[in-house]
Order: C-alpha cells, then sequence, then structure tokens
C-alpha cells in the first residue's frame, strides 16, 4: 500500500483547486451573492440553507452544520475516505498525489495485511451465500426471522451462516497451503492439538461480520441458534483485529447518518441490529468486553454525546460503573456522556420490539447524565446526613473527579461535591489524586478553566478555547496578533493542545486561508473537534451578521479577549486559591498575589 500523503501537497492542492468547481460538477450552484447555494445534499430540505464561498474556499449548512473544504466535501458527498477524496480532488487539478517512502519491512507487511482482509471478505461472503442457499440454512433463516429480524436488516449488517460441519469454510477457501494459513491466522481455523489438524471455528453459527472504519471485515462474532453453550463465539486477536478497541455497528451507523449527533452504546450484537431496524442507527456494542477508555475515545471522534445503555441488572450496574471509569478520563469539556438502565428482565433488543422507536428514544433522552450518576454510584448506601456519610463521599467522589480533565466541567463537579459535602474545595483539591506517599505535596494539578462571561450575544455558548480556534480558523490572519503557542502551555486537554498546533501553523504559515486549516487537520483524529469549532463559530457569527453587528474589528476584539482571558486563566486560578484563604496567608503568599496582580495587570 502507497505511503503518506505529505501535507505540504494537501496545503498545496486546497490552494489549487476552487471549491466552486468541485462542488458544482455533483451539485449544480446557483449564484447568490457573493456565494453559492444549494438545497442541502447532507439533510432533507425544502429551501436551499447550502452555502459555498469562493472567498474563504469552504461550504457551509446553515440547517445541519456541515461543513469543510473541498477535500471534505468530496468526503461526504462521495463518501470515500481522506486518501481517495485527496486523489479525486487532485485528479480534478491535474496533480499526482505523491506519497512519503516507507521502510523496507513495510511493503510485506502491508500485502499479508491486505491478504488478511480478503480472506475474511471472502467468508463474510461464503457465510451470507449460505444463509441464502445452504440446504441446512432453513434452521438459521427461522431463528433470525422468529427474532423479528428483516431481510433488508440481515443485508444491511452482512449477517451470514455457518453451516454445521467441521470443515466446510477449509473446503471451499483453503485450497491451498498458502490460503490455509491465512485463514489460521485470521482466526477462522483452530488446530486439533493431538495431530496438528485443522478445522473451522465456526460452525452452525449466525455470523456477525465485525468491520472497521474502512468498511472492511476483520473478524466475526457467531451465535448459535440453541441455548448451547458459549452463546457467542468472537474471532481472537489476530494482526486486524484488536477486541478491546472495535466497536460493533460503528461502520454502519456513520455510514446510515452522515451527521452523528450521538451514539449509544449497548452490549450486546443484536442489540445494535434491532435498534438499527427500528430506526435507531447510532448503536454500537463492545465485543463482549468492557467499555475501555480507548472505545470512547474512538466513540468521541466520531460526535460529543454518548449514551450507554445497560440492563438494570446486578450486571448491569456493574458494566456501568465501569464504564463511568474508562470515560472519566475523556470528558473534555463539550463532550456530554449519560447513562441509561432498562427495566430487569430487558434489553434493547426486547424493549424497542415491545414499545417500539418512540418510546426508546424518548428513554434515551432521558438518560442521566454522568455527573448525577457519579454521585449516585459513588453515594450508594451512603447517609450524608451524617458527618462520617459525607466525607466518605467525599473519599469516593473526589479521586473519580481527579481523573476528568482540567477544565470547567471538573470545577463544576468539585464545586458540585463540596456543596454536598460541606467540604471546601482547597480541602477537596487534596483528596483528588488517590492518596501518594507522604511527601510535600505540590500544588494539586486542577487548572479550572473559569469562564468569565464573554459578551451577550445569543443562545449559543462555547467553551473559549474552541471559542478561540473557530475565530482563528475563520479569520486566520487574526493570528499576527495573537501571542505565541506558549503562552498556553498551562492550559491541558485536547482543545488546548489543537489551539497550541493551531497558533505555530499560522505563525509559520501567516497566509494559510480558512481552507487549508481545515485540511490540515481532515486525517487527523482532531478532524471533528476542529470542525466542530468551525461550525459553531461560523453559526455564531452568521447570527451576528444577519444582526449587522459584525465587522473585522468586532471579531478581532473577541478573538484578543478570549485569548487574554486564557491566557490569565491560570493567574485568575492561583489568585482564588489564595485569596480564598483569607488572613492565613505568609508572606511569601503574600508576595506571590503582589506578583500575580502586577502580571494580570500587564496582560490586560
Ligand atoms: P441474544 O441472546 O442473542 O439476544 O444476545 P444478547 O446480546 O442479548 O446477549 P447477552 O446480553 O447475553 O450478551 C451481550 C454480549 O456479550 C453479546 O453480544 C456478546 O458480545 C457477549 N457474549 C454473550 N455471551 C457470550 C459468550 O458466551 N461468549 C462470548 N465470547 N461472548 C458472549
Ligand atoms: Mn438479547
Amino acid at each position: 500500500m502507497a505511503g503518506r500523503i505529505p501535507q505540504a501537497f494537501i496545503d498545496d492542492l486546497l490552494e489549487r483547486v476552487d471549491i466552486v468547481e468541485v462542488i458544482d460538477r455533483r451539485l449544480p450552484l446557483k449564484k447568490s451573492g457573493r456565494n453559492y447555494s444549494a438545497r442541502c445534499p447532507f439533510h432533507e430540505e425544502k429551501t436551499p440553507s447550502f452555502s459555498v464561498s469562493p472567498d474563504k474556499q469552504f461550504f457551509y449548512c446553515f440547517g445541519c452544520g456541515a461543513g469543510g473544504n473541498a477535500i471534505g466535501f468530496v468526503m461526504d458527498f462521495d463518501r470515500v475516505d481522506f486518501p481517495q477524496a485527496v486523489e479525486t480532488v487532485a485528479t480534478l487539478a491535474g496533480l499526482e498525489v505523491p506519497r512519503e517512502a516507507q521502510s523496507e519491512q513495510a511493503p510485506q507487511q502491508q500485502k499479508r495485511q491486505r491478504d488478511l482482509y480478503q480472506t475474511l471478505d471472502a467468508a463474510a461472503r461464503l457465510y451470507r451465500e449460505h444463509l441464502r442457499r445452504h440446504p441446512q440454512a432453513k434452521r438459521a433463516v427461522d431463528y433470525l426471522k422468529d427474532r423479528g429480524l428483516t431481510g433488508a436488516i440481515a443485508r444491511d449488517f452482512g449477517i451470514g451462516y455457518a453451516p454445521p460441519g467441521w470443515d466446510n469454510l477449509l473446503q471451499a477457501l483453503g485450497k491451498d497451503d498458502s490460503e490455509r494459513a491465512l485463514l489460521l491466522e485470521a482466526g477462522m481455523l483452530v488446530v486439533k492439538e493431538e495431530d496438528n489438524k485443522t478445522y473451522d471455528r465456526f460452525r452452525d453459527r449466525i455470523m456477525f461480520p465485525i468491520i472497521d472504519s474502512r468498511g472492511r471485515v476483520i473478524a466475526f462474532g457467531g451465535r448459535v441458534l440453541s441455548d448451547e453453550k458459549p452463546k457467542y463465539l468472537n474471532s481472537p486477536e489476530t494482526p486486524i483485529f484488536h477486541k478491546g478497541r472495535e466497536l460493533y455497528g460503528l461502520y454502519q451507523a456513520r455510514k446510515a447518518l452522515r451527521h452523528l449527533q450521538r451514539l449509544v452504546v449497548v452490549e450486546g450484537y443484536m442489540d445494535v441490529v434491532a435498534l438499527a431496524q427500528y430506526g435507531i442507527r447510532y448503536a454500537v456494542a463492545t465485543l463482549g468486553t468492557a467499555t475501555s477508555t480507548e472505545h470512547l475515545q474512538k466513540v468521541f471522534r466520531h460526535c460529543s454525546e454518548v449514551i450507554f445503555c445497560f440492563d438494570g441488572d446486578k450486571a448491569g450496574r456493574q458494566a456501568a460503573k465501569r464504564a463511568l471509569e474508562s470515560a472519566l478520563p475523556v470528558m473534555e469539556d463539550g463532550r456530554q456522556a449519560r447513562f441509561l438502565f432498562l427495566p430487569e428482565g430487558e434489553d434493547p433488543d426486547t424493549l424497542v420490539r415491545a414499545r417500539g422507536t418512540e418510546t426508546f428514544e424518548r428513554l434515551l433522552d432521558g438518560a442521566q447524565p454522568l455527573a448525577d450518576y457519579l454521585f449516585d454510584s459513588a453515594g450508594e448506601g451512603i447517609d450524608l446526613n451524617s458527618l462520617e456519610g459525607r466525607a466518605r463521599l467525599s473519599k469516593l467522589a473526589a479521586p473519580m473527579i481527579g481523573k476528568l480533565p482540567s477544565g470547567v466541567f471538573q470545577q463544576l463537579m468539585l464545586n458540585a461535591l463540596a456543596q454536598r459535602t460541606g467540604l471546601s474545595n482547597e480541602r477537596l483539591d487534596a483528596l483528588l489524586k488517590p492518596a501518594a506517599p507522604a511527601k510535600p505535596s505540590p500544588k494539586p494539578n486542577v487548572k479550572p478553566l473559569q469562564r468569565r462571561p464573554l459578551p451577550p450575544r445569543n443562545e449559543i455558548h462555547l467553551h473559549p478555547i474552541l471559542h478561540a480556534i473557530g475565530l482563528l480558523l475563520l479569520h486566520p490572519r487574526l493570528a499576527q496578533h495573537a501571542p505565541p503557542s506558549n503562552q498556553f502551555n498551562h492550559l491541558s486537554g485536547e482543545t488546548a493542545t489543537l489551539l497550541r498546533d493551531l497558533l505555530d501553523l499560522l505563525h509559520k504559515r501567516p497566509e494559510a486561508n480558512t481552507n487549508v486549516l481545515l485540511g490540515h487537520w481532515y486525517d487527523e483524529p482532531w478532524r471533528h473537534r476542529v470542525e466542530e469549532a468551525f461550525n459553531q463559530v461560523s453559526l455564531l457569527l452568521e447570527n451576528v451578521e444577519q444582526l449587522n453587528l459584525a465587522a473585522e474589528e468586532g471579531v478581532e476584539s473577541e478573538l484578543t479577549d478570549t485569548l487574554k482571558h486564557l491566557e490569565s486563566s491560570h493567574i485568575e486560578m492561583q489568585l482564588d486559591s489564595l485569596l480564598r484563604k483569607g488572613s492565613d496567608l505568609n508572606a511569601q503568599e503574600k508576595q506571590q498575589i503582589r506578583q500575580l496582580l502586577s502580571q494580570k495587570d500587564s496582560k490586560h
């Protein structure tokens, strides 16, 4: 496989192509003022709210929030991945896409991987074929029908059947040694210990192919048709399948919905499929493992809200606790996680079939926010009227809050805990990190960003870091007046890193326009953060423009204010905690306050 596409080429490409031309070939555009418009291809609408700006070289839909540059449009419209979209746009510009050189060994490894993908794809096709034509498939078809699955949904999820017998797959796809070696490496065969002979891993099972984000089959889950054990059998770990990372149904969800608002995490294959059949096409399942932080990072790359859906029994509550633990470190400001517990004896599959889509979505809408769930689960069985009870709650909840990334949300949680326990924030700070060996404790590692109210505008409220990013994306030239990125080193978290990267990039390439900037992160996990900031700020500015308030200077002072606020946020934070000590200050601390105050003045 080819190497990475050099970033410089992408930047160059985006400067050369005209987004109007790229889009117009796929979606006829009408000129309207300085921009072009059309009915949005990404959501149903009667009047056009899709707009393309030739000046800024980006598109934006005021109806659904879709937005991006030429490459992004091709990705979403043609439903192709990033390298493919670059190829398409490059062809239009008459350019050849260069690739970075690769190490010697890589091509062989990549060939091996490609062969594995092909093997698994062939197996998936065979299983689908068996479900339709195998003489013994009737039982499988009846089973699926009995469980209420339609043919259409079985097709969408590529469901198949592995018939009874020890060597159906082996006979069909393992004709020579090299094919058999591939089947084995792909996890489709099992080796018998006594004689080293191999046989099919999956026999007489309904087969659910597990598909990666690029649409490739990487493994299978197989369910028995009876009450036999084990009920489900999964592919083992292979070079292309790592169970703890994959989410069943994510590919289908992304394919069905261009803009994922939220993802629901359920426990089983059948739950994902049943929900999809009932129109809830945004459910994913872990593969019989606990929800890991890695899973959640994946989820948050695609949307900013996750709802965990658990059975109401003891096992479900246990699983929810583990999901909470995994979620804490990735709860950056702007992300949301909620918890839904189903009535005992129900799972999403049975519930949506019994009660219907609307009821199920209402349940999802009413799911418990992470904040409430954290206090509920930490406070389980604790009497908050007693002093001991409150001390116990703070001991249990504070370390959890300590795992949240520093930010507004963490600070709010700390305040909420202070309120519940009557302990001061300082006392709680000390509890944030799990008890460390007694040594002079450094300052607690909390950097709250106290949000200073920005000038009143409308209901859209953005985190200051996202706000700054969005403003810089839309008006890159304003970066000339912005401080260097190291002025923001005290801020932690993904968005803060993004802000620093953006400032560095703009100081290096002051001529970069919005389009180039959006392109810069297209292939990165950051992509949706960048787009989120961009979309929200576009919306914000659009509203302001409609009110005739927008002027370049207005935007400039807005950026300056936001950045100043971010720069001094750590000063404010330190000041705050010193001042809260009241009269207990020693000479050194008083000196520190004076210093902080003068630093603060010099920034404003
Ligand atoms: P159905 O009985 O088909 O509705 O399955 P379910 O999804 O409701 O089953 P359950 O809630 O028992 O299990 C949830 C998930 O756990 C499944 O989708 C599997 O991923 C996993 N799982 C369940 N049973 C087994 C098992 O016996 N072995 C393995 N490896 N995984 C299992
Ligand atoms: Mn079930």
